[in-house]
């Protein structure tokens, strides 16, 4: 069987940050998960994490996953290192498992490069395998000690090497697979002969090599998949590929993007073909949309459905659903629960909440429209407000189809207004209305003449 080990614990100082490492986000989801899910997406059954004061915020990450913890004691009077974390699963493996060693900060390794991996280790019959790269500038990184055979017989991180390994471009990103029974056997021989006088688990490979075993490599073409994230300029760098790596697939399927770099699209969304999408709009969450949709710049669609030939122009739609035709904006808020109508209009500054709106029904300027049921064929007027707060509870109002909202009305909620209902502009509705009534209230106007200029002489 095949069971991961995933380090996880690590304090991760580099990162500057009251969070832990792992627990840092990309695309709003948190690094540990895209390694764990390449995992679980590689097809390995059992993940072990390992964890360390960051214990509770990765459980929350995880919640009803099928996860082992095994948790690290962080502090000085506490060894620390990568072998030191690995050692901590050793009793939940067993000597004929294959385990697969993954550092909890490559978010970008995919799925498939991680199954590819575990075939050829599979396939090669070797005791131990490790997934490299070669990249420009391997600072930093373990290097890559091979024999003349081209075996691998060691690795050197960057401030134990020599001048020689120094310029080895092959380095460990942090992914291995060893056979159970070696590595335990291994784990109990290492040391903390280092600079940093920690136990690494890279020297499990020069221990194992040592006793004649033959270890070998997997090269990976693409060394964006394995870079190793420790700050936050490094987490700015990935996040910049991951989002490259969206966009990119979701062009191929059919969707037009207008300067991608500045589109922000997070992992779960879902465009359909020949949508445009212009520079600077952010969608995220879940979002479904069509086909054939315009979704302008500077528009935030957060976790909401959105179907064909809509078009939003520089709006927020949150957790709302938008039906054929629409078209919202420029500048409209659509908050949690709006559900907006075929061929609806919903114009600038408009703010709808908990609100439905039928067919047709329109709403073209500076209105907001919150806990109501607004059938087919309306019109709200400009600076219609629906007055549902009283300071304590909510009201819900109903308005039925080819009702008229004359502008700046106020519908006092709760009411009903009726089908075809007329409500004259300027008016407090506080009462139902009846079908096909004019309702208007407002104080009797009157003109008095010269009133100004009578006043500016007394005031002489
Ligand atoms: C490690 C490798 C290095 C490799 C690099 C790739 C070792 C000794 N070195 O170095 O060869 O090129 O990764 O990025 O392994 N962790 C624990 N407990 C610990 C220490 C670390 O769980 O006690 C976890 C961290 O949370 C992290 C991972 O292990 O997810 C790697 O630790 P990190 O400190 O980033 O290792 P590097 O110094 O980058
Ligand atoms: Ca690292």
């Amino acid at each position: 069987m095949i069971v991961s080990v995933i380090l996880a614990a690590g304090e991760g100082t580099r990162m500057k940050s009251k969070h832990s490492k792992v627990t840092q986000t990309l695309l709003n989801r948190p690094m540990i998960d895209y390694v764990v899910s390449s995992s679980e997406e590689a097809g390995v059954e059992k993940n072990i994490v390992i964890v360390g004061k960051n214990i509770e915020q990765v459980k929350n990450i995880f919640q009803n996953r099928n996860i082992i913890y095994k948790t690290q004691n962080i502090g000085p009077e506490f060894p620390y290192g990568t072998g030191y974390a690995v050692s901590l699963a050793v009793d939940e493996i067993a000597d004929d498992d294959d385990v697969l060693i993954l550092n909890g900060d490559i978010p970008l390794l995919s799925s498939d490069s991680l199954s590819a991996f575990i075939k050829y280790h599979k396939e090669s019959g070797l005791v131990g395998t490790l997934l490299t790269a070669i990249i420009e500038d391997p600072t930093n990184y373990g290097r890559i000690i091979k024999n003349e055979s081209g075996h691998l017989i060691k690795i050197v991180e960057h401030r134990d090497a020599n001048e020689e390994e120094l310029k080895i471009h092959e380095f460990n990103p942090g992914v291995y697979i060893f056979r159970g029974s070696l590595l335990k056997e291994s784990l109990k021989e290492l040391d903390t002969d280092n600079d940093q006088g920690e136990l690494y688990i890279t020297d499990v490979v020069e221990i194992l090599a040592k006793k004649g075993h033959i270890l070998g490599t997997f090269l990976l073409d693409d060394v964006d998949e394995v870079h190793g994230i420790n700050s936050k300029d490094q987490l700015s760098e990935a996040e910049e590929i991951l989002r490259k790596r969206i966009n990119t697939k979701h062009m191929k399927n059919g969707v037009i993007m207008e300067n991608p770099s500045n589109i922000f699209i997070e992992p779960g969304v879902k465009i359909g073909m020949d949508t445009r999408i212009y520079s600077g709009a952010k969608i995220l969450g879940k979002t479904v949309i069509g086909e054939d949709c315009i979704i302008d710049g500077g528009s935030t669609i957060i976790e909401s459905e959105i179907e064909d030939n809509v078009q939003i122009n520089r709006s927020v739609i949150e957790y709302s659903k938008v039906f054929k035709g629409a078209t919202i904006g420029p500048f409209a808020h659509l908050r949690p629960k709006s559900e907006i109508g075929q061929n609806v209009h919903i114009g600038n500054f408009v703010e709808t909440k908990n609100t439905k709106l039928g067919e047709n029904t329109k709403a073209g300027h500076l209105a907001y429209i919150g806990d109501a049921d607004l059938g087919k064929n309306i019109n709200i007027g400009c600076g219609v407000i629906f007055v549902n707060f009283d300071g304590k509870d909510k009201f819900r109002s109903t308005i039925k189809d080819g009702a008229f909202i004359g502008s700046n009305s106020n519908v006092i909620s709760p009411v009903t207004i009726e089908e075809d209902a007329f409500i004259a502009a300027g008016t407090s509705v506080t009462k139902d209305v009846e079908k096909g009534a004019l309702f208007i209230s407002r104080a009797e106007s009157r003109s008095i003449a010269d009133w100004v200029y009578i006043k500016r002489k007394k005031n002489r």
